[in-house]
């Protein structure tokens, strides 16, 4: 594997990379999900709770409200402009630092949760940095890993075929834009077996479906165009499609075409968000 640099997260993060215009966009369309997996984990009121990677910070106020008042929610990240938007989002109380998962400045033992989605597939050695948030946790605490997509996304109710060409595609970028071979990118599905590996015990998972049907709310439109449609397909995908394949893929995708997917009365879109949780000893 390629790293374009030491300092360059597996999937091109560093502090000046600034993606948090999806990442809010994602968190309002995947809201109702990660809100049902985070009521999953039985939170006690008063729980101290770590979001590893959190982004611009929806999620610590989902956090907030499952430790209640008399808990403490903290979120890191390495990005200078998702601390900025988490540090506006969050609830006052949150704190949020700028840091590196792989150094953390936290002391031991200091946290029963540490939560962390769509992240720990952006580091070069996930399962280590899996053993230091562990080291962060108090007797009984858990490390819950959340990751959206662990199955091929499903798109076009009614062309199999241009959905499965499109997965492909979008994987193929990925691998040349970072220099990954399809082993690394099937590796960071490995929620349950890098819980494993670290160390953690009585290792969970547990899948929900984020599914859609038109007419889509507001929110859905905008993530689905802006950030799926626009920017993780668009132009990239041109070189690994034919061009037949890209300009009815574009078609489906432009809100101003007439054949426009999410207008579509047959528009079945599902995606999957699993959360792996594993703890240490009580
Ligand atoms: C796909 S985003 C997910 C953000 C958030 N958890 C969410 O679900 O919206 C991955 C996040 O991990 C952060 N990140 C990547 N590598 C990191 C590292 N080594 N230390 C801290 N944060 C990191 C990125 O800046 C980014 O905000």
């Amino acid at each position: 594997m390629n790293h374009p640099a030491s300092s360059t997260g597996l999937l091109g993060d560093t502090a000046a990379r600034d993606y948090a215009a999806k990442l809010r966009r994602f968190n309002a369309f995947a809201a109702p999900e990660i809100r049902e997996s985070i009521a999953r984990l039985g939170f006690a009121p008063g729980m101290r709770v770590l979001d590893a990677g959190c982004g611009t910070g929806e999620a610590l106020g989902w956090l907030s409200e499952a430790v209640g008042p008399d808990g403490a929610v903290a979120g890191i990240d390495l990005a200078t402009a998702h601390v900025a938007s988490a540090r506006d989002s969050a609830p006052g109380d949150a704190l949020v630092i700028q840091g590196d998962l792989t150094a953390l400045p936290f002391v031991q033992r200091s946290f029963d949760l540490v939560w962390s989605v769509n992240t720990f597939n952006h580091l070069h050695d996930p399962v280590a940095c899996i053993r230091r948030v562990a080291s962060l946790l108090r007797a009984g605490g858990r490390v819950a890993l959340g990751q959206s997509s662990l199955l091929p996304d499903m798109y076009f109710a009614w062309d199999s075929r241009l959905e499965r060409l499109t997965n492909d595609a979008v994987r193929q970028y990925y691998r040349d834009r970072y220099g990954l071979d399809e082993r690394d990118l099937a590796a960071v599905r490995s929620l349950v077996g890098m819980l494993r590996d670290a160390g953690l015990r009585n290792v969970t998972a547990r899948t929900v479906t984020i599914e859609r049907v038109s007419p889509v709310s507001p929110d859905d439109e905008r993530y689905l165009v802006e950030t799926l449609f626009r920017d993780s397909w668009g132009e990239r995908l041109r070189p690994y499609l034919s061009p037949d394949d890209y300009e009815a893929l574009g078609r489906l995708c432009d809100p101003a075409d007439a054949g426009f997917a999410l207008r579509r009365p047959d528009f079945h879109f599902l995606q999957t968000f699993t959360v792996a949780v594993g703890g240490i000893s009580a």
